[in-house]
């Protein structure tokens, strides 16, 4: 958790469609198959725009390690798009291989990449007297980090 509501949905939302993935797992090939089919541009569009709302914000609030931390987004979408490509060629991409890569992926980033964000928000909202602070994006739209957000990191 990070206390900013609508990333912590998203890394939620990354979780459970992780889940999902291992839970389609069944031995059944054809199966499988067919539901990575579906599923794979599913997550691809979900990651991208988790990537993009986490890149507007680190931009709005001048996060340091913003340039960086945009080309690890980029290589992961590179890195997927191989495997898509692997998939569509008729390349043997099994579910349980791809849900595994983005399980590792996905968790490790959160932690170690992610969490230099979390650190930053953190200590901004530490200057304010009520742990508060709101991000204005370029859109107009308002981001309100709390860190009385339940698991605030
Ligand atoms: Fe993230
Ligand atoms: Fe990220």
């Amino acid at each position: 958790m990070c206390g900013i509501k609508v990333i912590d949905d998203q890394h939620k939302g990354l979780v459970d469609l992780v889940n999902d993935m291992f839970n389609h797992v069944t031995g059944e090939e054809e199966e499988e198959q067919i539901y990575l089919n579906k599923v794979i541009e599913e997550a691809v569009n979900y990651i991208k725009v988790h990537f993009a709302t986490e890149e507007k914000i680190m931009n709005a609030t001048k996060f340091q390690g913003y340039i960086e931390h945009k080309e690890e987004h980029k290589k992961f979408i590179l890195t997927v798009a191989e495997h898509i490509g692997y998939f569509k060629s008729g390349k043997r991409v099994t579910l349980m291989s791809f849900s595994k890569f983005l399980k590792d992926w996905v968790l490790s980033h959160i932690a170690v990449v992610d969490k230099q964000y979390f650190v930053y928000f953190k200590e901004m909202a530490s200057q304010k007297a009520d742990g508060c602070f709101s991000i204005s994006l370029e859109d107009g739209e308002e981001i309100l980090y709390s860190s009385a957000n339940p698991g605030g990191f």
